[in-house]
């Protein structure tokens, strides 16, 4: 009898406590809507304005121009993914748009800020603030472990730790039973995700990831993707994603075609929903 009350408590317990998740999604959806609704209604906002941005590395016969002269700009709330061949500069656009590099010419504007006219500490203070960059080979920090790779932005600028946040993005990057585990005892797979999960857990404004799947098979990188496009959503947060998959990139709002360090397309994509 005892074990059957219980059983049932358990069970009234969970319903209650996934009614409060329900409702807490509602909630969360409709102030996005609401957000989406004011926006909508002040007319489009423009987020990052890429200026005429070109990028030389080395010189003489090394020199290489990864990008050449390339500008647009991206709204605020809009998932926009970049595609292009190998060598075609995406990396370097990224990298730059981050702030994690300098261009040789050219601004970048995020929320207004030049930011390449910060100094490096404020850049620095810039970036951990504002973007969430997902790099394509990981760059996770060698003697942290997967709780505090992740966390390690925030903590960085002075923020709490918020315990139920990373324990939830932990959980939804499938890593729970990796938390203790350092880098070079991970897949190259768990090691995306890591770098996905430091992205996601500071909510920046916006979110750069540079083949955010290059590592996953379809059903994780499925997965992953549809975090990333939920937190695009939910929380109005620009999405900026490097992809070599052409179904992936048409999932966008829109897409820039790079070739030899050019734009060579930028059209809004037509979702049928
Ligand atoms: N640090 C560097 N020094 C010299 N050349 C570089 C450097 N980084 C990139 N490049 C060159 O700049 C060009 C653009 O490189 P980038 O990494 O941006 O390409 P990508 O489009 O990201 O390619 P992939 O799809 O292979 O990742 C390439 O020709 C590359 O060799
Ligand atoms: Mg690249």
């Amino acid at each position: 009898m005892i074990l059957c009350y219980s059983d049932k408590c358990r069970k009234d317990a969970a319903g209650t406590a996934e009614e409060k998740r329900h409702r807490n999604r509602q909630k969360e959806t409709s102030d996005g809507r609401q957000r989406d609704k004011k926006q909508k209604g002040k007319g489009k906002m423009e987020i990052l304005k890429c200026e005429d941005i070109s990028k030389i590395y080395g010189a003489g016969e090394t020199e290489v121009r990864a990008l050449d002269h390339v500008s647009f700009t991206v709204e605020k709330g809009e998932f926009v993914s970049i595609i292009g061949p190998s060598g075609s500069g995406k990396s370097t656009l990224l990298h730059i748009l981050g702030g994690v590099d300098r261009p040789t010419e050219g601004k970048v504007f995020i929320d207004g800020t030049d930011i390449h006219s910060l100094n490096e500490d404020k850049l620095a203070i810039f970036r951990r603030r504002q973007i969430g960059l997902v790099y394509q080979f990981y760059n996770l920090m060698p003697v942290l472990n997967v709780d505090e790779n992740i966390a390690l932005p925030h903590l960085l600028d002075g923020r709490p730790l918020d315990q139920e946040r990373l324990d939830s993005v932990v959980e939804h990057l499938g890593l729970s039973d990796r938390r203790r585990n350092l880098p070079n005892q991970l897949s190259g797979g768990q090691q995306q995700r890591v770098s996905i999960g430091r992205a996601l857990y500071s909510h920046p404004a916006i979110l750069l990831a540079d083949e955010p799947t290059g590592n996953l098979d379809r059903k994780t990188g499925e997965e992953i993707v549809g975090l990333l496009k939920e937190s695009n959503r939910k929380n109005s947060q620009t999405l900026i994603l490097i992809t070599h998959d052409e179904g992936l990139a048409m999932q966008a709002d829109r897409v820039i075609g790079l070739e030899d360090g050019r734009i060579i397309r930028n059209e809004k994509v037509r979702n049928i929903v």
